[in-house]
């Protein structure tokens, strides 16, 4: 099974948002056993909390349902994941210095970069302390890069 984290600072927005919507997009593409998605935070500030209440509401305004829990990459995960997605600059760069190995460190790709329309090195922005258009647009963003990295695991692994 190809099985896909995506990782954000606090696990309660922005990378709640992407497993959602990765889910969504392979329940409509009838690979939702085919591939495994999860998500997770750099930090541990919020975990064990649901996702924020209005990204649940962009999400469910969308027919999206936001479910996970938070919790803090790490441990195991640099072994379970061979996608490991970050939501940001911050993000990648956390996620890469505290890799096991080199080799593991290249498992993590922005998320934004399966996106053929998104600049280089684009990122997904921190909706916490803005208005609700963030989360408008950050649903946007991860779905126009979900379709795009849906598209390369189906090209990767023959699905
Ligand atoms: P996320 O958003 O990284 O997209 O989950 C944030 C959530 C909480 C905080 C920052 C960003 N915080 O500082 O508590």
């Amino acid at each position: 099974m190809v099985s896909v984290c995506f990782v954000c600072l606090g696990n309660i927005c922005r990378s709640p948002t992407a497993e959602g919507v990765m889910k969504h997009l392979l329940c409509a593409s009838g690979l939702e056993h085919a591939v495994h998605v999860d998500s997770a935070g750099t930090a541990g500030y919020h975990v064990g909390e649901p996702p924020d209440r209005r990204a649940q509401a962009a999400a469910r305004r969308r027919g999206i349902v936001l479910d996970s829990r938070a919790r803090q990459f790490g441990g195991d995960d640099w072994h379970r994941f061979d996608y490991i997605l970050a939501m940001d600059q911050d993000n990648y760069e956390d996620l890469v210095a505290r890799a096991p190995s080199k080799q593991l460190a290249k498992k993590v790709r922005l998320l934004r970069s399966f996106d053929p329309s998104a600049p280089k090195g684009a990122s997904v922005p921190d909706p916490y302390y803005g208005g609700p258009k963030g989360f408008d647009d950050v649903l946007d963003m991860c779905e126009a890069a979900g379709r795009g990295l849906l598209a390369q695991i189906r090209r990767e692994h023959g699905l």
